[in-house]
């Protein structure tokens, strides 16, 4: 799957506004396309704590409430900026939810000038995330920040 493909397919996921669930079908059809990413959450920011909304993977993460600032997750809501990490072990910022985990990438949701929430993928090998899935994953983020 391209990525280009990818955006096209969820802008069509994402068009009648009034669909609910919308947050979770996203997570559910970035989880199934992308055979890298292993686990697949949104954390919408309540307050000064992010909430896990939505998810996909093997397993459920012990960290559904993470306070801002907190983990990598806390890290990329705090400062607004996609954070990639190649390999988890080597951050110490990062908090563990599965053994198999070796990489991660968060991107922000930005609504009206503010965070408001974000995407966390997570990756069983290390370096899974590239500049791409990054791009990408920023224009899914925009793409959300309407039905947020
Ligand atoms: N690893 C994240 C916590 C969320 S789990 O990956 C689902 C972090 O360091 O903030």
């Amino acid at each position: 799957m391209d990525f280009q493909q990818a955006e096209h397919d969820i802008q069509h996921l994402l068009v009648e506004k009034k669909k609910r669930n919308c947050l979770q079908r996203v997570v559910d059809y970035l989880y199934v396309t992308f055979d890298v990413y292993s686990w697949v959450g949104i954390y919408l920011l309540q307050g000064e704590v992010l909430v896990l909304h939505s998810w996909r993977g093997q397993q459920a993460t012990e960290h559904t409430e993470i306070p801002l600032g907190e983990g990598v997750c806390g890290a990329a809501a705090a400062s607004g900026k996609t954070e990639i990490v190649d390999d988890v072990k080597a951050d110490d910022r990062y908090l563990a939810c599965f053994l198999s985990t070796q990489s991660e990438i968060v991107v922000p949701i930005w609504k009206h000038g503010k965070v408001v929430g974000e995407i966390d993928i997570d990756a069983d090998q290390r370096n899974a995330f590239t500049s791409q899935d990054a791009m990408f994953l920023e224009k899914v983020a925009d793409m959300l920040s309407t039905h947020i």
